[in-house]
């Protein structure tokens, strides 16, 4: 039996219709949901990223609007950047772009934030909220991870998911909110012994830990779940015959750009073993920017004290 490809994208999409029509009522009723996006200086990846954001908003009609200060900013004067957002009345959701330049306390920028236009829930109050099991602003990759699964049908309840990477952005709120899901989690990161044997009892297992197909054949369990949140360049040629083998539009956009995109699972390990696997790209990425457009919708309902179903 061939593996499922989850496909993230078309969950997304649909996440978004919803999120319009979310959108569309609030409108209705004289509400105008924004969100600002901080982006300091000129990191290319975030730079893509936040233009991908901004789209989003107007493709589901949340005003949107990005501040880029100097990459030379200080803590102090971010901080101020972000109080002046959390001040003004029209602005529903915040996002400070990650990651930040190196001179920026980024913890200290965060705890800053007013956690209800928190729509990144990284705020420590959002991160309580996700430790007590209580609903809230979740981060956004690992609360697409879970609409991934949920939407897929994949049971959770009583399984054994592995999570491996544990980063505040994925990891760890990725495992918290397994576990408010009843899966029985395993955290797993650099110093983990026998990641392959750890791994292996995943029935759902989660790669989040930024290295390109580390995760092969021996950590898979026939019929396991894979969620991989890798995204890495590959930009050997060698790497790109030997990863997608036969893969004729891998190669072609590997000729086009000088690199294609895997995740941290070998997609061949994926294919031959997972009953199904989030391909990369097209798999959880998408996700991420459907989550914040469902984010800022909560958090600009929250504020008017108006139920989820409005
Ligand atoms: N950088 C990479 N992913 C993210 C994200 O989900 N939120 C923020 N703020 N920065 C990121």
């Amino acid at each position: 039996m061939s593996a499922q490809v989850l496909d993230g994208a078309a969950i997304a999409a649909l996440i978004r219709v919803e999120a319009r029509l979310d959108c569309e009522r609030l409108r209705a009723r004289g509400a105008k949901p924004r969100l600002a996006v901080v982006l300091v200086g000129n990191n290319p990846a975030s730079e893509i990223y936040v233009r991908s954001k901004i789209k989003a908003c107007a493709e589901v009609g949340i005003e949107s609007e990005k501040l880029t200060p100097e990459e030379g900013i200080s803590t102090a004067e971010l901080v101020e950047v972000v109080e002046s957002l959390n001040a003004r009345e029209d602005v529903d959701g915040i996002l400070v772009q990650l990651p930040l330049p190196k001179q920026v306390e980024t913890r200290q920028v965060l705890e800053r934030l007013a956690p209800e236009k928190d729509v990144d829930g990284l705020h420590p109050a959002n991160l309580g909220r996700l430790l007590s099991g209580r609903a809230g602003l979740a981060p956004c990759t690992p609360a697409g991870i879970l609409q991934i699964l949920k939407r897929s049908r994949i049971e959770l309840a009583g399984r054994e998911a592995v999570v491996v990477g544990r980063s505040e952005l994925v990891g760890k709120p990725a495992a918290l909110l397994l576990l408010a899901e009843n899966a029985t989690v395993t955290l797993c990161h650099s110093r983990t012994r026998d990641l392959a044997a750890v791994c292996r009892r995943a029935d759902i297992l989660v790669a989040a830990m930024g290295k390109p197909a580390l995760i092969g054949r021996e950590y898979l369990r026939p019929g396991v779940v894979v969620v991989d949140v890798g995204t890495n360049r590959l930009s050997a040629r060698s790497d790109v015959e030997k990863y997608f083998p036969g893969d004729a539009a891998r190669l072609a956009e590997w000729e086009r750009r000088g690199s294609t995109l895997i995740g941290d699972v070998d997609p061949r390990a994926s294919r031959e073993f997972a009953a199904a696997y989030t391909p990369v790209p097209g798999g959880v990425g998408p996700l991420t920017v459907a989550m914040l457009m469902s984010n800022t919708l909560t958090a600009a309902r929250a504020r008017r004290g108006l139920a989820a179903s409005v």
